[in-house]
């Protein structure tokens, strides 16, 4: 097995051909992809911190100087969103970026939601009980990420069934060969996702309200260049899309891990305060955002390999967070597993800002099923989705 992102098999399971590439070089030209692909932790977790390297090379050249082509024009939808939003720009424009957001998101903050968070989730878990299948996905893994960001950021109850469509819509442009069609979809979302935010703020801004879209509105009011109102529906987007993407990624392969690995679910069943490690230990053994990409933004050498500016790296997460240096026995599930830090929220300046209300919501939802639904068994083997960048179960069929 070679490294294959459009090979559904390849998808299902490419930690054996990870294990490959982590005996090769520490960097290795991959022609289909055009990605020069890092495999070991420690140099993953090393170029994440790298300033040599950027998510955007934008601040130090121009695409032409870059010797990469211009944006086409039919993307420019995509772009317009993205290059507003703090993941796709770099320091400076992403410390004040950054900035203005963070506090919402701090473990002493997020702290304050664990009783909203507890409530989603109950509310969701009473829904399912005694209905016999469920979508574990559908049910409870969709929700309650989307619930949760949509209330911080203020976007009314009866207008959330928009997000994941828009959401999803948008992610595809993040594989690594977007379709046309994926492409189109992609433009004609980020246009009604963009309108729909711009005109929620303009609101918030005549009716200010008690959430992250009104505060962000004031910033934008207060003039000068703290926040454009383009930048405030970046980051909206971007909020959005990221505030919850991963998370039902990480739930239903968290899921499907753990009955993978039936002593393991034993093990967690018997003694809940496994929790916060078992959490990370399945962010790691199956990674939900498996590949991020870095521009070499001046020449640089990678364990004696030159990689010139302007190309493009494949950070293989998935695969660091298997690597033997780091883990041992890093193909088994330990739910109480304590060494080794894994990269699933990345490193350096754009670490995951919503790490501490991924990990309360991930500890609330597996923490809160494993009580209330001690029967919860396996209905039938889940099919994968086609992404391989944003990689995760169509649906998770349970009985409850
Ligand atoms: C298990 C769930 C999650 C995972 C695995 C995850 C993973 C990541 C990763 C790997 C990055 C860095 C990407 C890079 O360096 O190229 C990132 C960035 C980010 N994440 Fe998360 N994330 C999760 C949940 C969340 C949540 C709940 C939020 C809520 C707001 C969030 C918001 C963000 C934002 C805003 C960034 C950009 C940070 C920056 O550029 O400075 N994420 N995430």
């Amino acid at each position: 097995m070679r490294f294959a992102p459009s090979d559904p098999a390849f998808v299902a399971d490419p930690y054996p051909a990870y294990a490959a590439l982590r005996e090769g070089p520490r960097v290795q030209y991959d022609e289909a992809t055009d990605r020069w692909l890092v495999a070991r932790h420690a140099d993953v977790d090393a170029l994440l911190r790298d300033r040599r390297l950027g998510r955007s090379y934008l601040h130090v050249a121009t695409h032409a100087e870059m010797g990469r082509p211009e944006d086409p024009p039919e993307l420019a939808p995509f772009w317009h969103v993205v290059r507003n939003g703090m993941l796709d720009v770099e320091p400076p424009v992403h410390t004040r970026l950054r900035r203005l957001v963070s506090r919402a998101f701090t473990p002493r903050t997020v702290e304050r939601l664990r009783g909203t968070v507890q409530e989603v989730v109950d509310r969701l878990v009473d829904d399912v009980q005694g209905a016999g299948e469920v979508d574990l996905l559908t049910a409870l893994a969709e929700p309650l990420p989307v619930t949760v960001i949509a209330e911080m950021l203020g976007v009314p109850e009866a207008d959330r069934h928009l997000l994941r469509p828009w959401s999803a819509d948008i992610c595809g442009m993040y594989e690594l060969d977007p379709t046309p069609e994926a492409a189109a979809t992609a433009m004609r979302a980020c246009r009604e996702f963009g309108d729909y935010l711009t005109a929620l703020s303009r609101e918030r801004r005549a009716r200010p309200q008690d959430d992250l879209i009104t505060v962000m509105g004031q910033v934008v009011d207060e003039g000068g260049d703290a926040l454009t109102e383009d930048e405030l529906v970046g980051t909206c987007v971007l909020l959005l899309n990221a505030g919850h993407e991963a998370t039902v990624g990480v739930t239903g392969l968290g899921w499907w891990s753990l009955f993978r690995n039936p002593g393991e679910l034993a093990r967690l069943r018997a003694d809940h305060a496994l929790l916060p490690t078992a959490v990370e230990e399945l962010m790691r053994w199956d990674t939900p955002l498996q590949v991020f990409e870095r521009w070499v933004l001046e020449d640089v050498t990678i364990g004696g390999v030159d990689v010139p500016r302007g190309a493009e790296l494949g950070l293989l997460f998935g695969s660091a967070n298997r690597d033997p240096e780091v883990f041992a026995d890093p193909d088994r599930l330990d739910v109480g597993r304590s060494s080794g830090t894994h990269l699933s929220f990345g490193a350096g300046v754009h670490f995951c800002l919503g790490a501490p209300l991924a990990r309360l919501e991930l500890q609330t939802s597996f923490g809160t099923v494993l009580r209330r639904l001690p029967q919860l068994e396996l209905v039938e083997e889940p099919a994968w989705r086609p992404g391989y960048v944003i990689r995760g179960l169509e649906e998770l069929r349970v009985r409850v």
